[in-house]
């Protein structure tokens, strides 16, 4: 684990703001890449940094990490919360200002060498550690089926973005396919990234997935007629203070007690947690 301070190469816009009505808004989703080469050299996908946010918030704030590249640059991937002073203080900042974090830290994704083929259900901002981990399984030459799902068009990763960047290694063969999946059908299929499980859970070796706690839910009661869903492996967003262990702020119930995202995931096996008495962020 780093502490430092780390320099913005790029800082934009990505995706539009998100009225909802029973649940928190958003003012837009922000990419921000950093050179950070003391984290970018550790990091595994599924982690995430602590990023300290300036005098208007007290506690830092943890951020999945989204993309890391061999030029020891990272990249996070958020959504700025209405009224979120922390967030909204990111959002603020522009190429070539510093600013503070911590990682890598966590438990990341567990990649099997013997799986062939992974089946990954982004639901929203979940597309984060996703993307981090499409890129190494790509590069390690596994077949990827990625399931992205978003409210709208306007919502999902532009189109410059996957699959033609993660080949600029060029690395072929590769073998990655992504399904758009969007619940107004402005793009893709009309509905839910886990309305498609179903069609892929199959022909793959493993399920990795991160959304809100709802995705998690139908998932958790999909694993009932598609038993190779209970090991999925699934990134919790919880409220931090600490992101190392100590505060037990993000302290949740699973079926071997209790554990702290921060520490003990934010990845865990879909199975193993208390869906009930998880409340969503
Ligand atoms: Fe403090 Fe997890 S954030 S214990």
């Amino acid at each position: 684990m780093k502490q430092l301070s780390a320099r913005i190469i790029s800082h934009q816009q990505v995706f539009a703001g998100l009225e909802r009505p029973a649940a928190r808004s958003t003012s837009g989703s922000w990419l921000m890449w950093l050179k950070c080469p003391g984290i970018a050299g550790e990091a595994v996908p599924g982690q995430f940094v602590m990023v300290r946010c300036g005098a208007e918030s007290v506690l830092p704030r943890p951020f999945s990490l989204h993309r890391v590249n061999d030029n020891g640059d990272i990249a996070l991937l958020y959504a700025v919360w209405e009224g979120g002073k922390g967030t909204g203080w990111l959002s603020r900042r522009q190429a070539g200002d510093k600013i503070e974090l911590f990682g890598p830290l966590g438990n990341g994704f567990s990649v099997f060498p013997a799986s062939r083929h992974l089946l990954l259900v982004a639901g929203g901002m979940g597309i984060a550690p996703l993307r981090f981990l499409a890129d190494v399984a790509v590069r390690q030459k596994k077949a990827v089926t990625l399931l992205m799902g978003a409210l709208s068009a306007g919502h999902l990763l532009p189109d410059a973005s996957p699959p033609q960047e993660l080949l600029t290694d060029g690395i072929p063969p590769f073998n990655l396919d992504i399904i758009k999946v969007t619940e107004d059908g402005s793009a893709g299929f009309k509905g839910l990234a886990t309305d498609l499980i179903v069609n892929h859970i199959d022909r793959v070796d493993q399920v990795f997935a991160c959304g809100p706690v709802g995705m998690y839910r139908t998932m958790a009661a999909l694993s009932e007629s598609f038993p190779k869903l209970k090991s999925a492996q699934v990134s919790l967003e919880m409220r931090m203070a600490c992101g190392l262990g100590t505060c037990y702020g993000c302290t949740i119930k699973t079926k071997r007690g209790l554990a702290q995202v921060c520490r003990d995931g934010p990845v865990f096996d879909l199975q193993d947690v208390d869906w009930e008495a998880l409340r969503p962020v």
